[in-house]
């Protein structure tokens, strides 16, 4: 079971629910259990939890009981409810549909096909540069075994330098170096996280942090991020308040998949309430330096910390390139300690050429992160020009930075879209790949990391395609796919 909603929080997520487009003479109960249906088909609602008594709800909302009574009814027959005498009813979806949301899949170098499943850029121009730089610094290194658990010093300095201009003061015995933010991820899970440890996460999220908590065996519970709005304060507090789970894992600078900033304000809060139910917070910066329009990013989350209960990562990935594998987590320094000494167990050390890079390319950030900026601003403006023009009917909330914008479909289609996308050179990440459990199939997520030309010509392929959809027969996957 994922816990329990309670009637004022369902009534806050179900809103107009009695005013919703759409809706011309079906009955009140009907509707009611038409947008309970609607909100666990975009996984704002998660599985498994429990709803609020029938009494409870029907105050919240302000109707009779009997609409209530009559709606739970109606979502028990469509399989969206299961109930037992005495103990309540638990959200699910109809034959307990269960779709895996997590897995590793093997890549595919398969130059003809448009890749929409990775969200991350090809390498800047001054990569080569930075890699002949770092061997003519390698000799420097060659003298001793070349193992370094926490990172070489330089780049820890870097990524600690990184932070204090942040404003957030930060030396090098607070910085670990890891193989990617991924890696980042799992040895901080395999640090603060026992088997079966609960878990809070935004819904949709980043799959593969869903795959790193599966191997942890993690107990997942949702905050429903609103697909304009992104996270709701109140039902966040509530449900850190609620569960109070052993961590939590937020994505607060332009979300992935959706795009979403979070707000100074709303930092500041949560710092709080997992302070005050003793969760540890783990924050995930990997798009932080990818701001467009001028949009100014908030503080760092940590900087709310007072009490070591945030542990941040980051790396070199989003605003670089991905095959330098490179990472990092900010915590304390004698929790930088202990991560090393879990990190034995599992790699040793990360390259020293690799981190040299990365060094290299830190000291010339400024100038490649605002070419990124300006290529990101480029690209999804084609992209939302291509949606617009060839699939108007399809909701996008432009978003402000990152790499992927979040479209809200025509229909809960995604999965048969990214099968039918395959056979026309296509390759989509689809919504589902983002929730648990087989919901959101009515989102899919676009990166805007392809050149403008391709983004055109995807959309163009994806829009000739999803008007035959309902005509065509099922198709299968062609191919395993990574989605990062
Ligand atoms: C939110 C988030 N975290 C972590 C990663 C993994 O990053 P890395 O390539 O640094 O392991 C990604 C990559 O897509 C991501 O989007």
């Amino acid at each position: 079971m994922n816990g329990q909603v309670r009637g004022v929080q369902l009534a806050r997520l179900l809103g107009q629910w009695h005013a919703l487009p759409g809706r011309r003479r079906s009955p009140d109960y009907a509707a009611l259990a038409g947008s309970v249906r609607g909100l666990l088909a975009d996984g704002r609602l998660p599985l498994g939890v429990r709803l609020p008594a029938e009494r409870e709800l029907a105050e919240a909302l302000r109707i009779s009981r009997t609409t209530v009574t009559a709606a739970y009814r109606q979502l028990r027959e469509t399989g969206h409810l299961a109930s037992r005498r005495g103990a309540g009813s638990w959200t699910m979806l109809p034959g307990n549909h269960r779709v895996a949301s997590t897995g590793l899949w093997t890549p595919l170098d398969d130059r003809e096909m448009l890749d929409l499943g990775v969200a991350a850029l090809a390498a800047p121009p001054q990569l080569l540069s930075a890699a002949r730089a770092a061997t003519e610094d390698l000799p420097r290194y060659l003298g001793g075994a070349g193992y370094h658990p926490t990172g070489i010093i330089e780049l820890r300095e870097a990524v600690a330098d990184a932070y204090t201009a942040r404003g957030l003061p930060t030396s090098a015995d607070q910085i670990m170096v890891t193989s990617g933010t991924q890696h980042a991820l799992d040895l901080v899970l395999r640090l603060a996280l026992a088997p079966g440890g609960t878990v809070l996460v935004e819904s949709p999220t980043y799959p593969n942090a869903l795959a790193a908590l599966a191997g942890r065996r993690a107990r997942i519970t949702t905050h429903g991020l609103a697909a304009d709005a992104g996270w709701e304060p109140d039902l966040l507090l509530g449900s850190l308040r609620q569960t109070r789970p052993k961590l939590a894992y937020l994505i607060p600078e332009f979300q992935n998949p959706t795009g979403h900033l979070m707000p100074a304000s709303l930092r500041e809060r949560v710092v709080a309430a997992a302070h005050a139910v003793c969760t540890d917070l783990i924050i995930d910066e990997s798009f932080v330096d990818l701001s467009m329009d001028g949009t100014e990013v908030p503080p760092p989350v940590a900087t709310y910390d007072r009490h070591s209960r945030v542990v941040s990562i980051g790396g070199m990935s989003k605003p670089y390139w991905g095959g330098l594998r490179i990472g990092w987590v900010r915590a304390s320094a004698p929790q930088v300690q202990r991560l090393a000494a879990v990190r034995v167990g599992v790699d040793m050390a990360s390259p020293v050429l690799d981190q040299l890079v990365a060094v290299h390319l830190l000291a010339d950030a400024e100038d490649i992160v605002a070419d990124r900026r300006v290529q990101l601003a480029v690209q999804r403006d084609a992209l939302l020009g291509a949606l617009a023009h060839r699939l108007p009917e399809w909701r996008v909330t432009v978003p402000r930075g990152g790499v992927t914008l979040w479209a809200e479909l025509d229909g809960p289609v995604s999965s048969a879209l990214a099968r039918a996308a395959e056979e026309v050179g296509v390759r989509l990440a689809p919504g589902p790949r983002f929730g648990l459990d087989g919901t959101m199939e009515r989102f899919l997520r676009l990166p805007f990391t392809l050149p403008a030309a391709d983004l055109v010509e995807a959309v163009g392929r994806i829009a000739a395609i999803r008007y035959d959809l309902d005509r065509a027969g099922r198709q299968r996957w062609s191919e395993p796919a990574v989605i990062a």
